[in-house]
Order: C-alpha cells, then structure tokens, then sequence
C-alpha cells in the first residue's frame, strides 16, 4: 500500500458453448449494435450452473488463473442497519457475485478490531468482529460461497497488531527487557533522557513511526514501533512466539474452511538488523522505496516459508501478498516455490492510460515472475489507490468522468485478457469513481497523521450502490452510512446497471464469463502485436485471441479476426477511441 501516488496526489486536490458462439460478429461486417455489451446480453445461466461440477477439490492450482472480487466489507452491504456492512451483508449479495461470474472473493480484514484502521489494526486475530457478525456467521458465509462455487479468502494482518490486542497490554505492563515487550519492537529512546524516538523513522501514515510510553511507575519510558497508526504496534517476527502464533492464526481459519489468504505488508514483517536511519529524502506519505530499511530485508523471506509451509498441508489453499517491491529479482524473491503463492504486482494499477505505460506496466509483471514460474496478478484498484475511473479522467468534470469510464472499461477488457490472476475491487464493476468527500467526514487515520496534506483512502471507500434512487441505495436501511454516499450514483446503482445491457456491469460480466469459459483465454505468454500510434495489441493462446486497446481519441482498423466482445461500439467497423476489442483468429491452430 505504500506506493499510491494518486492518493498522495488528492491531497492538494473451456469449450465453446452455443451462448457464446451467437454471439461471436464478423468484424468485417460490424454493425455498432452488433458488436456492443448489448449484443451479448449475460445470459440468466450463471457459471456455477453450467459447471459439472460443484467447487472442485481436487484443483489444486485454481487461484493460477483466477478472477478474485475484493470486498472492503465496510462498504459492501449493511445487513443490520448500523450504516456499516458486513458478514449477512455479503452473504446476501452472494448471489450477485455468483451472476457477476468471480472465482472467489477476499474480504478485507473482519477480525476483531477498534478500528482505527478500519480493521487492518486486529486486536483478536481468531475472533470476527461484532460489527461485521460473528464466527457462526462466517461459516455461513464460506458454506454458502462453496455451494456457489465461490472460493473465500480473507485478509491476514500480520505485520502488526492493534494496541488492544493482549500481547500489547502485556507489554506494557511488563516492563523494559520483559519477554512481553520482545514481542514487539520497544526500545529506549535516544538523548540523556531517553525523550527522542530511538531512530529517525516515519510512519507510512505520516508522523513518526515511534510512540513513547508510560512505563508502569508512572516514568515516561521505552518507545514502540509502528510503521503504520500509533495504533498499529509492529511485531517482532525474530521472536518465535509471534511466529507461532501467526501458525496458529493460518490453521484456525484454514480449519474453518477459508480458501486463502491476503496478506498484508507482506514485504514489511522483517526491518533491518539495527533499525539503521531511513533517508528521509524518500519519505513521502503512502510511499516507500526498496531501500528503505522499514521494508524488503532479506528476513522477511523464511517468515514467508513457514506461512508456506502451512498452507500446503490445506491443498487448494493460496496465499497473495502485498508486495511493494520494485525490483523485478527481489520481487520475484517473494514468489519462490516455497513462498507467497501470488504476489500483487502494482504497475497497472498505477499506470497512466497511456500505451507506454500499460505496455510497460504488463511487460514488467510477466518479466517479473518469469523466472520462478509464478503466474503474474493484475489489478485496475483496490481499496488503497484510485478507481480506474478517476484515475483515467482527464479532469473531474462530468464529461472527464465519462472519458475515464470508458478508459476502465477498456482496461478491464486488457486485463482479462492477460495472463494470471485478476483482481477486481468491489464497485469496479459498477464503474464508480472516486467521491470528492468533505473533509468532515473524512475517517482514514491518514487525514490526521498527515496533519490534514493527504486526505487518503475514503474517497475509494464509500458504501456499494444497490438500487433505488436516492442514497443509501439499499447499501442499508440507515440513511446515516459511514460514508455518506452521493446521490449521482441513482443511474450506477447494481439494479439499474442490470437493467441495462449496455451498462459496466453488463460488461464485466460478459468479460468474465467469456474469459472462463473461452479455450482461447489460455496460455502463459502474450505476444504483441504491431499495432498503430496510441494503440496497443497482443495475441495470447498461440494467437488464437487478440486484446486491441485504442488510448487515442480517432477510430482505428483492427487486426483480423471475429469480434468476441467490445468495451464500446464499433464507428464505421472501427475501433473507436478509448476502447478495446477481443478478437479470435479465423485460423485454425495448426
Ligand atoms: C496495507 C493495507 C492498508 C492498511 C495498511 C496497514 O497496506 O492495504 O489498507 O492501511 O496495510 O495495515
């Protein structure tokens, strides 16, 4: 999460079925209707229904090539009418992602939390939190996902606890040397009275990344590292207490039936011996480099091997990390047979809609994990960096608005066509931007840590929009969510979106289903493919499918082959700007 330009940014501002073939036109004898999301209205059928076979136990190596739908379960639907969402939510809306078409889904953090972070600050890491639910819900939750054929996974936290977690309060009861306080990073501060932070690192929220404490006689004490909100203490993973535990965290959940496992600031759970000096240079809020000594150090990686470890006695069970890392070489560390099954590669989240930098973005993640055979992953957003929406407007005009949904619907269509893992983060579907919130309402511990520079993550995580006209569009029965939701979401509400089989939606769940269900969609490598100034092609499945993405504003020529799908309709049998087309060859493979 580290690397998020565009938040820092805000602050100052198979075989194919016979559904399928009806719906393969001839690109030489395109009709604008003929090749648009309207064409190919989702059928009612949904994968699940046409699949032989429930979830199977035996695909070991499923999450290869898999679509995954973040849920940030605050925000997703709100069961209870206290304006938050959470477990019934989701379960109730299982049948939507079960039409929308994913393979799983990955709940951001539901354990137990004060929330100062919204979850990721956890103070029981084998307890579901009362505000999303409870544990009998949750198995309801994975029971009902599993009849879907939907894989659940869940976010693990582990490189730091919340302050209200038992290990923290037994550590500062403990006192200084105590095996308590060696769980975490204490250490005395530095000056003859101990009052300056034992070393000059800053938080990834902003503010430095120590806070003093009281010791227990009442004496002003040690300090304690977070990386994060002083409410987000880091562990100490050289004590094998910590290391045990987290084994203990993965088996618990595992047991129950979860599928896998996010883990968060999987690049961070080891700093460097000494906690040598950043360069504060570097130091910018949500941001870090790979050698900054807060993050990337080589311990990080036998931490990775024992979550291995367990997880591979759950076959079917996967892990994907955080991993903010650069270097393709060290990047690619992470992803050794032995480690993090997937790893998240940022690049085309932060990739301007421009063909250098998607082309730069895709070629730098499949080179990425080339060499230890892992497959690469992909995402538009999450719920850390803009909506591909916004950050594909010009501006933030209604008109600018329309340009960057177009441009996010085009790259959905890039993105499914790629190779690996796709992620998709909840409201992608919908197409809904960023929302300009008041700084009122403002909740992301960013906001303050920054002393108000960066306003951070809200504006990604306002509450799904489901029907109705008027907010909180059956997010809840409260009119009071916990962000507050802008009325202009009436026309990109879930129900109306269905209705329209022109719409996003309508769209996404095209793409999936053709992505599953198409022998074309296969494959480990892409190949480019000449293509004209501002526009970019590749083959994938010994060129059997061709992506074609035009960034420019004027309609272009598209390669041979017969029109699959369109992210907008075809001008004049053309390609119109700020679209992209699946084509499959008319050859045969030979
Ligand atoms: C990760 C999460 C982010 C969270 C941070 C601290 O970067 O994606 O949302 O704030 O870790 O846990």
């Amino acid at each position: 999460m580290s690397q998020t330009p565009n938040i820092v940014r805000s602050a100052s501002a198979g075989s194919t079925s016979n559904v399928v073939r009806a719906n393969v036109v001839r690109s030489s004898a395109v009709t604008p209707s003929a090749v648009t999301p309207s064409a190919v209205t989702p059928s009612a059928v949904t994968p699940s229904q046409r699949r032989a076979q429930q979830l199977d136990p035996t695909d070991s190596t499923w999450w290869r090539n898999a679509v995954v739908y973040q849920i940030y379960p605050r925000s997703f639907a709100d069961s209870n009418g206290d304006g938050v969402g959470d477990l019934g939510g989701v379960i109730s809306k299982l049948g939507y992602l079960e039409l929308l078409g994913v393979d799983a889904i990955w709940l951001s953090p539901v354990m137990r939390s004060p929330m100062a972070d919204h979850g990721y600050d956890v103070s029981d890491p084998r307890d579901i939190d009362p505000l999303f639910g409870d544990l009998a819900e949750l198995d309801r939750l994975v029971a009902d996902a599993h009849s879907r054929d939907i894989r659940v996974a869940m976010d693990l936290v582990p490189n730091h606890t919340s302050v209200e977690h038992p290990w923290f309060a037994e550590a500062l009861a403990a006192g200084r040397g105590s095996a308590a306080r060696s769980r975490y990073y204490f250490r005395d501060g530095q000056g003859p009275d101990g009052s300056a932070p034992p070393n000059n690192w800053v938080s990834v929220f902003g503010g430095p990344a120590w806070s003093r404490i009281t010791e227990p006689d009442g004496t002003p004490g040690q300090w304690y590292l977070h990386l994060f909100a002083p409410e987000q203490p880091d562990v100490n993973f050289d004590n094998p207490e910590v290391v045990a535990d987290l084994e203990q965290t993965l088996r618990f959940w595992l047991d129950r039936g979860i599928d896998g496992f996010r883990i968060d600031v999987a690049h961070g759970l080891a700093k460097a011996p000494g906690l040598p000096d950043m360069d504060l240079d570097t130091a910018i809020v949500l941001r870090h480099t790979d050698s900054d000594p807060r993050f990337n150090n080589p311990q990080v990686h036998p931490i990775h091997r024992r979550i291995r470890a367990v997880v591979d006695e759950y076959p079917g069970a996967f892990t994907v990390g955080e991993v903010w890392v650069d270097d393709n070489a060290q990047f690619a560390a992470y992803l050794r047979p032995d480690e993090l099954h997937l790893g998240f590669n940022f690049r085309l989240a932060m990739a301007a809609f421009t063909v250098d930098e998607i082309r730069g973005a895709i070629d730098n993640s499949l080179a990425a994990v080339k060499a230890v055979g892992a497959p690469p992953t992909w995402a538009l957003s999450n719920h850390d960096v803009y909506r591909e929406v916004t950050r594909y407007a010009p501006d933030d005009s209604p008109e600018g608005i329309a340009i960057g949904t177009d441009r996010a619907r085009a790259m959905l269509l890039v993105e499914l066509a790629l190779p690996g893992t796709a992620f998709i983060y909840n409201g992608a579907e919908l197409g809904l931007p960023n929302v300009e919130l008041p700084d009122e309402v403002l909740q992301d511990p960013v906001w303050e840590r920054s002393g108000h520079t960066a306003r951070g993550r809200d504006a990604v995580r306002v509450p799904i929009p489901w029907q109705g006209d008027t907010p909180p569009f059956g997010f809840s029965t409260n009119p009071h969510t916990w962000l507050p939701m802008p009325p202009e979401w009436a026309a990109l509400t879930v129900d109306a979106q269905l209705d329209d089989t022109y719409s996003t939606l309508a769209l996404y769940r095209r793409a999936i289903e053709l992505r599953y269900h198409r022998d074309e969609f296969s494959g480990d490598a892409i190949e480019w493919y000449g293509a004209p100034k501002g526009c970019l092609a590749f083959r994938r499945s010994k060129g059997k499918l061709v992506c074609a993405l035009n960034t420019g504003p004027n309609p272009v020529s598209v390669p041979p082959g017969d029109v699959l799908l369109t992210s907008k309709p075809f001008v004049d049998g053309r390609l119109p700007g700020n679209s992209a087309v699946w084509l499959v060859s008319r050859k045969q493979e030979t």
